[in-house]
């Protein structure tokens, strides 16, 4: 099992891109493998996650040719090619491995086939909450059975049957639910309306509109009409600003600090992060080069001595996976942090609330853990500690930060679950430790240290 080691920098001058979106290299390769022609994607994340999906939109018929990839981990660029909306049977149950994303949008899409499917994934998926597709996906006539060990968890026994649209008041906010529902709502006659009780991120309705589906939205209700074919297109994959938000927290927390994060997918339902740490004080500037579809652009950040902030309820589904992150940088601003409403970070990965403020108290943090939350006292030194991930990337990868700032050697134990959404970190955080550029791997992103 692998491990981080991790001690202080006292300088960040970085440029450099982070790997591809993995909310958007699912939808990639599940809108392609629908369309009905040949779709080039680029820059798609070679995570497992996602190459999971990509498998298992071929073991459903749709083909992939592999372009260039990042050796040891998988296709970055690819070839895929569309069935026109006709998937066949998998000969053999798809494994989802760690992605609740996968498994959740693959259920949606498989809910309305004339065969079976059986999705299984690690045992970190299979505790996770699945009656929250099943039930409106039930609604519309599906027949699925959760077999996992618990309750209404996966594997997924996902039996052959007709859809119908329906009309949907999603209980809580999550673009997986809601792109489950769209997406079978395509298998159906008629038009599925999902109602979010707020915005989460928009991928799928914007991916769905660069292949020529139209969704309709007014407000948070999305509303999609079924029969039509996704369009054959190519797609470039921005960087992912969940991954940036990593180097975005080190950056913003060391005064003197420079940072110029490239290409990096600006999606206005994901950018809270940016206005979160403008607000403890960073200095950042975004420049947008694309608009259309998904806007891509940089940003370069200066750190700063931060201040404590309260992430607002609204603000919480758009930067719901860098909570991990925000709370690492709340631990070294000063004053207070609160972060509520956020009830849903104890179905993620791991119990994201649990796992964040046991990490932090390890290294000194002061920090007060509620139901829905947490509340952070800045300001106090953080020491060098044993961290277990647990097998979630993200509190690997957050406390790896952590130790960036940390007197001693911290210790990131189990850190291989990195590889789900970002291959490459361990050599990115090597470059920016030891203020040295990399010698790259054809696609890994460079790092320059200037
Ligand atoms: C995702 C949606 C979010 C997010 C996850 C990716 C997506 O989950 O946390 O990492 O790609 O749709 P929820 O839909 O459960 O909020």
């Amino acid at each position: 099992m692998s491990e981080f080691r991790v001690k202080a920098i006292s300088k960040l001058h970085a440029e450099f891109s982070v790997p591809g979106d993995k909310s958007m290299s699912h939808r990639a390769a599940i809108l392609g493998g629908l369309s009905n022609g040949v779709c080039t994607i680029e820059n798609f994340l070679p995570s497992e996650d996602c190459v999971n999906t990509l498998n298992a939109m071929q073991a459903l018929g749709a083909r992939h040719e592999v372009l260039d990839e990042l050796p040891g981990y998988g296709p970055v660029n690819l070839r895929i090619h569309g069935q026109s909306m006709r998937l066949t049977a998998a000969t053999a149950p798809i494994d989802c491995g760690n992605a609740g994303t996968g498994m959740r949008l693959l259920a949606g899409l498989l809910a309305g086939q004339d065969f079976s499917s059986e999705l299984f994934g690690d045992a970190s998926l299979s505790s996770r909450p699945m009656g929250r597709i099943t039930d409106p996906l039930g609604l519309m006539g599906a027949n699925i059975e959760t077999r996992g060990e618990k309750p209404g968890c996966a594997p997924l026994f996902i039996h052959a049957a007709k859809l119908h649209p329906i009309t949907y008041d999603m209980p809580v906010a999550s673009a997986q639910v809601k792109s489950a529902i769209l997406l079978a709502g395509l298998f159906t006659h008629g038009k599925t309306t999902v109602n979010q009780p707020a915005e989460t991120r928009d991928h799928t309705e914007r991916m769905l509109a660069s292949f020529q589906v139209n969704t309709r939205r007014e407000g948070n209700v999305i509303s999609i009409y079924g029969g039509q074919t996704p369009e054959s297109c190519d797609f470039t994959v921005p960087g992912d600003i969940s991954s940036a938000a990593f180097w975005l927290v080190a950056a913003a927390a060391l005064p003197g600090s420079r940072l110029l994060l490239k290409n990096v997918g600006l999606n206005p339902t994901r950018t809270a992060i940016l206005k979160v740490l403008s607000r403890m004080g960073a200095h950042m500037t975004e420049i947008i080069h694309k608009s259309d579809g998904e806007p891509i652009g940089n940003i370069e950040i200066h750190g700063a001595k931060l201040t404590g902030t309260v992430i607002t309820i609204d603000e919480i589904p758009n930067l719901i996976d860098e909570i991990p992150v925000i709370a690492v940088a709340a631990a070294l601003a000063t004053g207070k942090t609160i972060i509520r409403n956020a009830t849903e970070l104890r179905v993620k990965e791991t119990d994201r609330i649990t796992t964040t403020v046991n990490g932090l108290r390890a290294m000194g943090a002061e920090v007060d853990e509620f139901e829905d939350g947490m509340e952070i006292t800045g300001g106090k030194a953080l020491h060098a500690a044993v961290i277990d991930s647990f097998g979630d990337h993200r509190i690997a990868m957050a406390f790896a930060i952590a130790g960036l700032f940390a007197e001693g050697e911290t210790v990131i134990k189990n850190t291989d679950c990195v590889n789900t959404s970002y291959p490459g970190f361990a050599h990115h955080l090597d470059a920016i430790r030891h203020q040295r550029s990399l010698a790259a791997d054809f696609t890994l992103p460079t790092v320059s240290i200037a």
